[in-house]
């Protein structure tokens, strides 16, 4: 691989002990997938955050790195931690867990990394730019990145997207490259899409299909980007996409060649067949919103659908600290509080402890969410509509 004076310096540790540890392992990661060059990149986002999945190693990991003065190059954020970085006690959340969430989260303020803790980056001040290289790990930013904003990310993982957070490059492979941004198969959508929720059943069909393929969707209309981050976030979870085109929607899919690839269709009896897969309780002890993250638009949806009303059980909505203070400033906090409800920051469904927390049955809206939901937290999934799932528990 070619590497300029800068990158020799971080190999040959001039540049401290963890660049070259990490500098080391972007160069391997380069050798595997056969690229000729480390590319700057324009922002990082790191995933691995929340304690429950990084535990005591990955504290002393991040800890130790922080300690020998390791420092980003790059505008780098932060994937959801395990809590409400604040109002984490009012919750509810257990008070060893949120010790050790804290120290985290020190360690990668230490290191200069941004601690805004989001799968929505974008919408929180981590706007990349139409082919933009950036480095992200976060499935559902890295499809919504790719596919809806046209920049251009590998689905990193959590050390290699710290890495290139410290050294300011990534290798040149895979999405990078305009040859591996081609759609491979044509998706037919004659499915009726109206709520956040069919484009999460959509995304999740879809991605159990198509797998790791790049599929060029046709047939989908009237959309807004709530929507398409609903549906890259669930095809990212059932099965593995980072970019998706859709047409007359996504900035490239105007140049793709579609004749002669494989075509599926997706219907209202797959969509229906979906929701029945997905759904495995009936009554939720708690409703959770907010995967991803949630724009300040599907906040005040369900302000709007919430005041004046009294929810008979926990409804939290789950987004970034920059849309929950925007939020306040709007009156929406306080709408959804008085209804008994919460907006939760800095964390989501998936990362927090919930089962910890009493909770064995979550309503959701999320494709994404009600796939993870039964391994990661041990949840009976009911998955619906905001209205439906707000119906259920509305006194
Ligand atoms: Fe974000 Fe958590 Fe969903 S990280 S995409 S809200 S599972």
């Amino acid at each position: 691989m070619h590497l300029n004076r800068e990158q020799e310096e971080m190999l040959n540790g001039e540049q401290g002990e963890v660049a070259e540890r990490l500098f080391r392992l972007l160069v391997r990661l380069g050798e595997i997938y056969g690229a000729e060059e480390m590319i700057p990149v324009g922002s990082v986002q790191v995933a691995g955050v929340s304690y429950k999945s990084i535990g005591d190693p990955g504290l002393e990991f991040l800890e130790d790195f922080a300690s020998k003065g390791a420092k980003v190059k790059v505008l780098t954020y932060l994937n959801p931690a395990g809590m409400d970085m604040e109002n984490w006690k009012e919750i509810g959340f257990p008070e060893d867990f949120a010790k050790s969430q804290i120290r985290i989260m020190e360690a990668f303020r230490a290191m200069g990394i941004v601690v805004t803790a989001t799968c929505t980056p974008y919408l929180a001040g981590n706007l990349p730019r139409f082919g933009e290289h950036i480095a992200w790990s976060e499935s559902s930013a890295v499809s919504f990145s790719n596919s809806v904003i046209g920049a251009r990310t590998n689905r990193e993982g959590g050390p290699s997207a710290l890495a290139a957070a410290i050294c300011g490059v990534t290798p040149n492979y895979g999405l990078h490259l305009d040859e591996n941004r081609k759609p491979d198969i044509v998706v037919d959508v004659t499915a009726p899409l109206e709520f956040n929720a069919d484009f999460g059943a959509l995304g999740y069909f879809v991605g159990k299909q198509v797998k790791n393929a790049k599929p060029y969707f046709r047939g989908i209309k009237n959309v807004n980007t709530d929507q398409l981050k609903a549906l890259g976030a669930a095809m990212a979870a059932s099965g593995a996409v980072a970019l998706y085109h859709a047409e007359n929607l996504t900035p490239e899919a105007r140049d793709q060649d579609i004749s002669g690839l494989e075509k599926i269709q997706v219907g209202k009896e797959e969509l229906e067949g979906t929701f029945e897969k997905l759904n495995t309780g009936d009554l939720p002890d708690i409703v959770i919103l907010g995967c991803p993250h949630a724009s300040l638009r599907e906040i005040a949806s369900l302000a709007d659908k919430v005041e004046g009303k009294t929810l008979k059980r926990p409804v939290w909505i789950c987004t970034s600290r920059v849309m929950s203070e925007a939020a306040e400033r709007m009156g929406f906090k306080a709408i959804i509080e008085k209804a008994g409800g919460k907006i939760v920051a800095d964390t989501c469904m998936v990362v927090s402890p919930i089962e910890e927390m009493g909770y064995a049955t979550t309503g959701v809206n999320s494709g994404k969410a009600a796939n993870y939901l039964p391994g990661f937290c041990k949840q009976n999934v009911v998955f619906h509509n905001v209205d439906e799932l707000i119906g259920k528990v509305i006194g």
